[in-house]
């Protein structure tokens, strides 16, 4: 317990020190040119981890094979994040929408998330992560259900990497559900429909208190984000890897995050670097 304490505190020392992740990958990493700094780091990356499916066919194996080999590279990525410094993490496990899959292809899923968290739990807990389902937790199975709703109580209080699992989850349903909260409330006479502010609708999504998506990731090559945090995104960078998922690894996710460094993000403005508005365009835009 003590030692699990200790272990916790340091990892909550260490992560207030950002350093330029220079990334264990590969002897290539450690050069200057591979070097990120802080400030150019996501504090929130979500992933679309797609491809499973793709990658298990092109080897003649069944869809649970590849999914088998998906959480190898979730276990990866988890910990690079972990490494690396990045605030949250939030990754597509199943959607509303994958029910409409084989009741075979289903109950593999399932039964892998109930040994994901099983075996995770202990090492995560261990790291200071703080693990939320994202999703509607009371739609699945029992065993499931009681599985995530003890990794998420027993992490509660951590201060680490805020690690987000989309389970069961839809983006419309979550803003129904956020609308329909707000209604409740105005209806009620809580609250009054002026008061629907982005603050207050953020706080009634599954992410509440989160930083915005910087950064999403899909795999696989698809180009669409198939329902995944539609309000969290609206301003996030998009990158669409070609790699199927089981085949993502470090190397590939510190080659995003690079990319994402690189890029001008202007949120409506101008790059930092050219003028000021100036009167008279403020005064023309009128
Ligand atoms: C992503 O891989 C995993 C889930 C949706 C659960 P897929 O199973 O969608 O893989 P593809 O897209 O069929 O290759
Ligand atoms: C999105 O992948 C859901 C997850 C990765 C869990 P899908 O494979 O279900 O998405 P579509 O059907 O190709 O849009
Ligand atoms: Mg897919």
């Amino acid at each position: 317990m003590f030692t699990n304490k200790l272990s916790k505190l340091l990892t909550k020392l260490l992560r207030t020190q950002p350093k330029y992740i220079t990334a264990s990958v590969s002897p290539a990493s450690a050069a200057p040119d591979l070097m990120l700094p802080p400030d150019r780091l996501p504090a929130h990356v979500a992933i679309i981890m797609d491809g499973n499916g793709r990658w298990a066919q092109q080897r003649g194996l069944p869809r649970s094979a590849g999914h088998a080999a998906g959480t190898e590279a979730l276990r990866d990525i988890i910990r690079a994040s972990d490494d690396w410094g990045v605030q949250a993490l939030s990754l597509y496990a199943f959607s509303t929408e994958n029910w409409a899959r084989s009741k075979d292809e289903v109950n593999a899923l399932m039964g892998l998330l109930l040994k994901y968290f099983n075996s995770e739990i202990d090492e995560l807990d261990e790291k200071n992560v703080c693990i939320r389902i994202l999703g509607d937790v009371d739609g699945l199975p029992e065993p499931q259900r009681d599985a995530v709703n003890r990794a998420m109580e027993r992490t509660r209080d951590n201060t680490g990497l805020k690690l987000n699992i989309a389970l069961n989850y839809g983006g419309h349903a979550e803003l129904i559900r956020a609308a329909q909260a707000l209604a409740v409330k105005v209806v009620a006479g809580e609250m009054k429909p002026e008061e629907i502010t982005n603050e207050a609708f953020e706080a009634e999504l599954y992410t509440a208190g989160l930083p915005p998506v910087d950064l999403l990731i899909r795999t696989s090559g698809e180009v669409r984000t198939s329902n995944f945090l539609p309000w969290q995104t609206a301003y996030a960078e998009m990158i669409f890897d070609p790699v199927l998922w089981p085949d993502y690894d470090r190397a590939h996710y510190l080659k995003n995050l690079r990319e994402y460094a690189a890029r001008d993000r202007r949120f409506g403005g101008v790059k930092s670097a050219e003028t000021e508005p100036t009167k008279e365009t403020t005064e023309g835009s009128n």
